[in-house]
């Protein structure tokens, strides 16, 4: 099980699928770190975890303690974490909370997003020596509109010249979020680095989902979530049959008791 290094997903360009998926907690990171490439802590968490009604509310101090521990057991994967909303609004504020988060939790990398707007601090921290990944289309931090981009001639002018602009501006990596599949084939062809999907085609280098939605946790089920399970069917069932056996006194039996 060897490490896997910025190197290497650079390198898989072309080549080998990208699977990443997010982790926020232990248990997640452990089996998440067995079989992906990258492991994000996403800011989804504020969502996911916490029940926010968007991800504007998630604080830097929550992302870190999640990112700590999922840090400590994903040994293989590189983790990247998700720079929170208005943490990286110049380049001396970015500096100063990536430097932060990258000296408490280890992360391997950050992801910040946005397009032509946020080139200059995406250079400013990739020359202080900070890795990279860019997050481009949909934009869960600042958007009002969480409809599919790139259904016309002007989102698609301006996702092509932002995927250009962050491509070209030291990211190893950019994530390519609900965008038309047409779209995202040109920038995957165009760029030179890895491209990651989510809600953006087969086309993209690698594809990430949020656990938690591909698990079938949460409520959120968007076309391009493919659900691998009904978890939350399953935890019902157990927490029903539970409560039935305290109620019914079956719980605990004689193999549950200390003697
Ligand atoms: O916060 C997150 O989980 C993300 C992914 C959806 C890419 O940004």
């Amino acid at each position: 099980m060897s490490k896997v290094t910025i190197k290497k997903i650079v390198e898989k360009k072309n080549k080998v699928p990208i699977a990443c998926l997010t982790a926020y907690s232990k248990n997640t990171a452990v089996i998440a770190d067995k079989y992906c490439d990258i492991i994000l802590v996403g800011d989804s968490l504020g969502m996911v975890l916490y029940g926010m009604k968007n991800t504007r509310d998630v604080k830097i101090d929550t992302m870190i303690l999640h990112a700590k521990t999922v840090k400590k057991f994903a040994k293989k994967s590189l983790v990247v974490f998700d720079m929170p909303y208005k943490t990286y609004t110049n380049k001396i504020i970015a500096y100063k909370n990536a430097r932060r988060v990258m000296k408490l939790t280890k992360c391997d990398a950050i992801k910040l997003e946005g397009g032509k707007k946020i080139v200059n601090i995406i250079k400013h921290l990739v020359k202080k020596g900070i890795p990279v990944i860019g997050h481009i289309g949909l934009l869960p931090q600042t958007s009002t509109n969480f409809k599919v981009k790139g259904k016309n001639n002007m989102q698609q002018k301006k996702i092509i010249e932002d995927s250009i602009e962050v491509s070209n501006s030291g990211v190893f990596a950019i994530i390519i979020e609900c965008v038309v599949e047409k779209l995202a084939k040109i920038i995957t062809r165009n760029v030179s680095i890895p491209t990651i999907g989510i809600g953006a085609s087969k086309y993209c280098d690698g594809q990430i989902l949020v656990t938690d939605d591909m698990l079938g946790l949460s409520d959120l089920s968007p076309k391009f979530v493919r659900k691998y399970s009904n978890l939350n069917k399953v935890i019902e069932k157990c927490v029903k049959n539970y409560v039935q056996d305290v109620k019914m006194r079956r719980f605990p039996s004689t193999k549950n008791v200390y003697k």
